[in-house]
Protein backbone atom coordinates (compact mmCIF):
# COMPACT_ATOMS: atom_id res chain seq x y z
CA UNK A 1 0.00 0.00 0.00
CA UNK A 2 1.60 3.51 -0.88
CA UNK A 3 -0.82 6.12 -2.22
CA UNK A 4 -4.67 6.93 -0.94
CA UNK A 5 -6.97 8.78 -2.70
CA UNK A 6 -9.57 10.34 -0.60
CA UNK A 7 -12.80 12.02 -1.46
CA UNK A 8 -16.32 13.28 -0.26
CA UNK A 9 -19.57 12.14 -2.19
CA UNK A 10 -23.33 13.27 -1.95
CA UNK A 11 -25.02 15.72 0.15
CA UNK A 12 -22.01 17.45 2.13
CA UNK A 13 -21.87 17.26 5.73
CA UNK A 14 -20.21 19.30 8.71
CA UNK A 15 -17.09 17.24 9.66
CA UNK A 16 -15.93 16.12 6.59
CA UNK A 17 -13.04 18.17 6.39
CA UNK A 18 -12.15 17.30 9.81
CA UNK A 19 -12.57 13.86 8.05
CA UNK A 20 -10.29 14.77 5.06
CA UNK A 21 -8.02 15.88 7.49
CA UNK A 22 -7.55 12.65 9.77
CA UNK A 23 -7.28 10.98 6.65
CA UNK A 24 -4.56 13.09 4.68
CA UNK A 25 -2.69 12.92 8.43
CA UNK A 26 -2.75 9.86 8.98
CA UNK A 27 -1.09 8.91 5.74
CA UNK A 28 1.38 11.45 6.28
CA UNK A 29 1.84 9.89 9.59
CA UNK A 30 2.28 5.92 7.99
CA UNK A 31 4.17 7.82 5.08
CA UNK A 32 1.68 7.05 2.85
CA UNK A 33 0.99 8.97 -0.13
CA UNK A 34 -2.26 10.83 -0.06
CA UNK A 35 -4.34 12.49 -3.29
CA UNK A 36 -7.15 13.99 -3.13
CA UNK A 37 -9.90 13.75 -5.76
CA UNK A 38 -12.40 17.05 -6.41
CA UNK A 39 -16.13 17.04 -6.07
CA UNK A 40 -16.32 13.35 -5.50
CA UNK A 41 -16.61 10.63 -7.97
CA UNK A 42 -17.21 13.35 -10.64
CA UNK A 43 -13.86 14.17 -10.21
CA UNK A 44 -12.55 10.89 -10.30
CA UNK A 45 -13.98 10.17 -13.66
CA UNK A 46 -12.44 13.40 -14.61
CA UNK A 47 -8.98 12.60 -12.94
CA UNK A 48 -9.28 15.71 -10.88
CA UNK A 49 -6.69 14.46 -8.11
CA UNK A 50 -4.41 16.70 -5.98
CA UNK A 51 -1.35 15.26 -3.64
CA UNK A 52 -2.12 16.36 -0.20
CA UNK A 53 0.12 16.51 2.59
CA UNK A 54 -0.13 17.33 6.20
CA UNK A 55 0.32 20.79 6.05
CA UNK A 56 -2.29 20.69 3.13
CA UNK A 57 -5.35 20.21 5.39
CA UNK A 58 -4.45 23.09 7.81
CA UNK A 59 -7.09 25.70 9.42
CA UNK A 60 -9.76 23.07 8.17
CA UNK A 61 -10.83 20.99 11.24
CA UNK A 62 -13.41 24.03 12.40
CA UNK A 63 -14.62 24.75 8.62
CA UNK A 64 -18.22 23.61 7.53
CA UNK A 65 -18.89 21.64 4.29
CA UNK A 66 -15.92 20.25 2.39
CA UNK A 67 -13.02 22.07 0.82
CA UNK A 68 -12.66 19.05 -2.30
CA UNK A 69 -16.28 19.86 -2.75
CA UNK A 70 -19.10 17.12 -3.06
CA UNK A 71 -21.15 16.16 -6.07
CA UNK A 72 -23.96 13.51 -6.67
CA UNK A 73 -22.62 11.94 -9.95
CA UNK A 74 -25.02 10.87 -12.75
CA UNK A 75 -21.75 9.55 -15.01
CA UNK A 76 -20.95 7.27 -11.91
CA UNK A 77 -24.05 5.12 -12.06
CA UNK A 78 -22.98 4.12 -15.88
CA UNK A 79 -20.55 1.71 -16.94
CA UNK A 80 -18.84 3.84 -18.97
CA UNK A 81 -18.69 6.27 -16.13
CA UNK A 82 -17.01 4.26 -13.72
CA UNK A 83 -14.41 2.82 -16.06
CA UNK A 84 -13.06 5.95 -16.48
CA UNK A 85 -12.60 6.66 -13.31
CA UNK A 86 -10.91 2.93 -12.59
CA UNK A 87 -8.49 4.20 -15.39
CA UNK A 88 -7.82 7.46 -13.49
CA UNK A 89 -7.28 5.53 -10.70
CA UNK A 90 -4.53 3.32 -12.42
CA UNK A 91 -3.00 5.96 -14.30
CA UNK A 92 -2.21 7.55 -10.69
CA UNK A 93 -0.76 4.86 -9.54
CA UNK A 94 -3.66 4.87 -6.36
CA UNK A 95 -3.88 1.31 -4.69
CA UNK A 96 -7.17 2.47 -2.04
CA UNK A 97 -9.86 4.98 -1.97
CA UNK A 98 -11.71 6.34 1.12
CA UNK A 99 -15.15 7.56 0.18
CA UNK A 100 -16.79 9.43 2.80
CA UNK A 101 -20.31 10.16 2.04
CA UNK A 102 -23.87 8.92 2.46
CA UNK A 103 -25.93 5.54 1.25
CA UNK A 104 -25.79 6.91 -2.34
CA UNK A 105 -22.06 7.15 -2.21
CA UNK A 106 -21.89 3.60 -0.50
CA UNK A 107 -24.12 1.89 -2.91
CA UNK A 108 -21.56 3.57 -5.92
CA UNK A 109 -18.46 2.23 -4.05
CA UNK A 110 -19.99 -1.06 -4.06
CA UNK A 111 -20.66 -1.40 -7.26
CA UNK A 112 -17.37 -0.04 -8.43
CA UNK A 113 -16.12 -2.77 -5.69
CA UNK A 114 -17.45 -5.85 -7.66
CA UNK A 115 -16.38 -4.47 -11.02
CA UNK A 116 -13.10 -3.78 -10.71
CA UNK A 117 -11.62 -4.60 -7.31
CA UNK A 118 -10.30 -1.92 -6.50
CA UNK A 119 -9.88 -1.25 -2.40
CA UNK A 120 -12.11 1.22 -1.00
CA UNK A 121 -12.73 1.97 2.96
CA UNK A 122 -16.04 4.01 3.22
CA UNK A 123 -16.81 6.87 6.20
CA UNK A 124 -20.28 7.57 6.93
CA UNK A 125 -20.38 11.01 6.11
CA UNK A 126 -24.06 12.79 6.27
CA UNK A 127 -26.60 15.09 8.63
CA UNK A 128 -29.17 12.07 8.02
CA UNK A 129 -27.90 9.41 10.60
CA UNK A 130 -29.25 7.05 8.13
CA UNK A 131 -26.86 4.44 7.72
CA UNK A 132 -26.42 1.12 9.03
CA UNK A 133 -23.21 -0.55 11.40
CA UNK A 134 -22.58 3.42 12.78
CA UNK A 135 -24.44 4.78 15.89
CA UNK A 136 -23.68 8.26 14.53
CA UNK A 137 -22.92 9.39 11.11
CA UNK A 138 -20.32 12.59 10.45
CA UNK A 139 -22.43 15.76 10.40
CA UNK A 140 -25.69 14.37 12.68
CA UNK A 141 -24.99 16.30 15.99
CA UNK A 142 -23.77 19.82 14.07
CA UNK A 143 -27.12 19.43 12.43
CA UNK A 144 -29.01 18.67 15.33
CA UNK A 145 -27.38 21.55 16.96
CA UNK A 146 -28.22 23.90 14.34
CA UNK A 147 -31.74 22.57 14.41
CA UNK A 148 -32.39 23.29 18.07
CA UNK A 149 -30.73 26.66 17.58
CA UNK A 150 -33.36 27.62 15.08
CA UNK A 151 -36.27 25.74 16.88
CA UNK A 152 -35.33 28.03 20.14
CA UNK A 153 -35.57 31.46 18.02
CA UNK A 154 -38.86 29.88 16.40
CA UNK A 155 -40.23 29.34 19.67
CA UNK A 156 -39.51 33.19 20.98
CA UNK A 157 -42.03 34.66 18.71
CA UNK A 158 -44.87 31.49 18.55
CA UNK A 159 -44.96 32.31 22.11
CA UNK A 160 -44.94 35.77 21.80
CA UNK A 161 -48.45 35.31 19.14
CA UNK A 162 -49.56 32.23 20.96
CA UNK A 163 -48.85 30.26 17.39
CA UNK A 164 -48.38 26.98 16.31
CA UNK A 165 -45.71 26.23 14.26
CA UNK A 166 -44.77 23.80 11.98
CA UNK A 167 -41.14 22.92 11.62
CA UNK A 168 -40.14 20.49 8.90
CA UNK A 169 -36.03 19.42 9.01
CA UNK A 170 -34.02 17.10 6.75
CA UNK A 171 -33.51 13.40 7.39
CA UNK A 172 -34.59 12.30 3.64
CA UNK A 173 -36.31 9.23 4.58
CA UNK A 174 -35.12 8.97 8.46
CA UNK A 175 -36.38 10.54 11.30
CA UNK A 176 -33.15 10.41 13.40
CA UNK A 177 -32.59 14.57 13.26
CA UNK A 178 -36.38 14.89 14.02
CA UNK A 179 -36.92 12.92 16.73
CA UNK A 180 -33.87 14.05 18.57
CA UNK A 181 -33.93 18.03 18.00
CA UNK A 182 -37.68 17.61 18.45
CA UNK A 183 -37.03 16.07 22.18
CA UNK A 184 -33.96 18.91 22.30
CA UNK A 185 -36.16 21.46 21.29
CA UNK A 186 -38.81 20.48 23.29
CA UNK A 187 -41.53 20.30 20.54
CA UNK A 188 -44.96 19.47 20.99
CA UNK A 189 -45.00 16.59 18.17
CA UNK A 190 -42.94 14.80 16.09
CA UNK A 191 -43.78 13.68 12.89
CA UNK A 192 -41.78 10.23 11.13
CA UNK A 193 -41.16 8.85 8.95
CA UNK A 194 -40.83 5.74 10.94
CA UNK A 195 -43.94 6.23 13.17
CA UNK A 196 -46.92 6.71 11.06
CA UNK A 197 -49.30 9.56 13.28
CA UNK A 198 -51.57 10.58 10.96
CA UNK A 199 -53.58 13.75 10.65
CA UNK A 200 -56.28 13.11 12.34
CA UNK A 201 -54.49 12.52 15.50
CA UNK A 202 -52.15 14.99 15.30
CA UNK A 203 -55.09 17.84 15.28
CA UNK A 204 -56.65 15.93 18.30
CA UNK A 205 -53.47 15.57 20.15
CA UNK A 206 -52.96 19.50 19.75
CA UNK A 207 -56.47 20.04 20.83
CA UNK A 208 -55.87 18.43 23.83
CA UNK A 209 -52.55 20.38 25.28
CA UNK A 210 -54.28 23.79 24.00
CA UNK A 211 -57.04 22.90 26.45
CA UNK A 212 -54.18 21.78 29.29
CA UNK A 213 -53.19 25.27 29.51
CA UNK A 214 -50.49 25.75 26.44
CA UNK A 215 -50.32 28.95 24.57
CA UNK A 216 -48.20 27.81 22.18
CA UNK A 217 -47.51 24.62 19.97
CA UNK A 218 -43.92 23.06 17.66
CA UNK A 219 -44.51 20.25 15.34
CA UNK A 220 -41.05 19.37 14.12
CA UNK A 221 -42.30 17.41 11.19
CA UNK A 222 -39.37 14.92 9.48
CA UNK A 223 -39.05 15.64 5.44
CA UNK A 224 -39.62 11.81 4.56
CA UNK A 225 -42.76 11.91 6.67
CA UNK A 226 -45.79 10.87 4.72
CA UNK A 227 -48.07 13.50 5.91
CA UNK A 228 -44.94 15.80 6.57
CA UNK A 229 -44.34 15.71 2.58
CA UNK A 230 -46.86 17.81 2.03
CA UNK A 231 -45.89 20.13 4.88
CA UNK A 232 -48.60 23.44 3.08
CA UNK A 233 -51.36 20.57 2.65
CA UNK A 234 -50.94 19.86 5.86
CA UNK A 235 -51.16 23.19 7.31
CA UNK A 236 -54.25 24.14 5.69
CA UNK A 237 -56.10 21.11 7.19
CA UNK A 238 -54.87 21.74 10.41
CA UNK A 239 -56.01 26.04 9.86
CA UNK A 240 -59.42 24.36 8.80
CA UNK A 241 -59.62 21.83 11.62
CA UNK A 242 -58.02 23.67 14.59
CA UNK A 243 -58.98 27.25 14.89
CA UNK A 244 -57.55 27.45 18.69
CA UNK A 245 -54.12 28.60 16.76
CA UNK A 246 -52.91 30.53 14.13
CA UNK A 247 -50.69 28.16 12.08
CA UNK A 248 -47.20 28.76 10.34
CA UNK A 249 -45.06 26.83 8.31
CA UNK A 250 -40.92 27.03 8.70
CA UNK A 251 -39.18 25.03 6.57
CA UNK A 252 -35.25 24.83 7.65
CA UNK A 253 -33.50 23.54 4.39
CA UNK A 254 -29.94 23.92 3.68
CA UNK A 255 -29.17 25.77 6.73
CA UNK A 256 -29.19 22.07 8.14
CA UNK A 257 -26.32 21.54 6.05
CA UNK A 258 -23.93 23.98 7.13
CA UNK A 259 -21.97 25.52 9.82
CA UNK A 260 -18.84 25.24 11.97
CA UNK A 261 -19.03 21.27 13.23
CA UNK A 262 -19.44 20.54 16.83
CA UNK A 263 -16.83 19.02 18.76
CA UNK A 264 -18.52 16.03 18.96
CA UNK A 265 -18.41 15.99 14.51
CA UNK A 266 -14.77 17.02 14.91
CA UNK A 267 -13.60 14.00 17.39
CA UNK A 268 -16.22 11.53 15.22
CA UNK A 269 -14.35 12.21 12.17
CA UNK A 270 -11.08 12.48 13.30
CA UNK A 271 -11.12 8.75 15.01
CA UNK A 272 -13.24 7.34 11.58
CA UNK A 273 -10.49 8.68 9.61
CA UNK A 274 -7.47 7.78 11.25
CA UNK A 275 -9.62 4.23 11.58
CA UNK A 276 -9.74 4.53 7.69
CA UNK A 277 -6.21 3.91 7.12
CA UNK A 278 -5.69 1.65 10.17
CA UNK A 279 -8.16 -0.80 8.45
CA UNK A 280 -6.41 -0.64 4.77
CA UNK A 281 -2.96 -1.23 6.43
CA UNK A 282 -4.38 -4.06 8.24
CA UNK A 283 -5.77 -5.46 4.74
CA UNK A 284 -9.22 -4.44 4.80
CA UNK A 285 -11.33 -3.99 2.44
CA UNK A 286 -14.87 -3.19 1.33
CA UNK A 287 -15.41 -1.58 4.72
CA UNK A 288 -17.21 0.97 6.37
CA UNK A 289 -15.77 2.44 9.32
CA UNK A 290 -18.32 3.50 12.01
CA UNK A 291 -18.60 3.76 15.48
CA UNK A 292 -20.64 1.70 18.03
CA UNK A 293 -20.83 1.82 21.78
CA UNK A 294 -18.09 4.72 21.24
CA UNK A 295 -15.87 2.00 20.05
CA UNK A 296 -14.72 2.09 16.30
CA UNK A 297 -16.15 -0.54 14.35
CA UNK A 298 -15.32 -1.69 10.59
CA UNK A 299 -18.38 -3.37 8.94
CA UNK A 300 -19.05 -5.48 5.63
CA UNK A 301 -19.66 -1.92 2.83
CA UNK A 302 -22.91 -3.81 2.18
CA UNK A 303 -24.33 -4.65 5.38
CA UNK A 304 -23.75 -0.05 6.09
CA UNK A 305 -27.16 -0.09 3.34
CA UNK A 306 -29.31 -2.14 5.48
CA UNK A 307 -31.76 0.49 6.35
CA UNK A 308 -30.58 1.92 9.57
CA UNK A 309 -33.50 1.51 11.55
CA UNK A 310 -32.05 2.92 14.55
CA UNK A 311 -35.31 4.93 15.90
CA UNK A 312 -36.00 3.44 19.59
CA UNK A 313 -39.21 2.73 20.99
CA UNK A 314 -37.54 4.49 23.85
CA UNK A 315 -36.91 7.89 22.22
CA UNK A 316 -40.58 7.69 20.82
CA UNK A 317 -42.18 7.39 24.48
CA UNK A 318 -39.69 10.08 26.20
CA UNK A 319 -40.98 12.53 23.53
CA UNK A 320 -44.62 11.13 24.26
CA UNK A 321 -44.24 11.77 27.98
CA UNK A 322 -42.16 14.99 28.21
CA UNK A 323 -44.36 16.80 26.22
CA UNK A 324 -47.41 16.33 27.63
O1 LIG B 1 -28.65 13.55 2.65
C1 LIG B 1 -28.54 14.83 3.13
C2 LIG B 1 -29.70 15.69 2.68
O2 LIG B 1 -29.51 17.00 3.20
C3 LIG B 1 -31.09 15.15 3.04
O3 LIG B 1 -31.42 15.40 4.37
C4 LIG B 1 -31.94 15.86 2.03
O4 LIG B 1 -33.10 15.11 1.76
C5 LIG B 1 -31.07 15.94 0.82
O5 LIG B 1 -29.73 15.77 1.27
C6 LIG B 1 -31.16 17.21 0.02
O6 LIG B 1 -30.37 17.08 -1.09
P1 LIG B 1 -29.90 18.29 -2.02
O7 LIG B 1 -28.89 19.09 -1.25
O8 LIG B 1 -29.29 17.64 -3.22
O9 LIG B 1 -31.12 19.10 -2.31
Amino acid sequence: LNKIAVLTSGGDAPGMNAAIRAVVRSCAYHQLECVGVFRGYEGLIEGDFKPLDARSVKNIINRGGTFLKSARSQEFRTKEGRQKAYDHLKKANIDALVTIGGDGTFAGAIVFNEEFDFPIVGLPGTIDNDINGTDYTIGYDTALNTVVEAIDKIRDTANSHNRLFLVEVMGRDAGDIALNAGIGAGAEEILIPEQNMGKERLVESLKRSKKSGKSSSIVVVAEGDQIGKNILGLADYIRENLTEYECKVTVLGHIQRGGAPSCYDRVLASRLGVGAIDALLNGERDVMIGIVHNRVVSIPFTESLKGSNKIDEELIRVADIISI
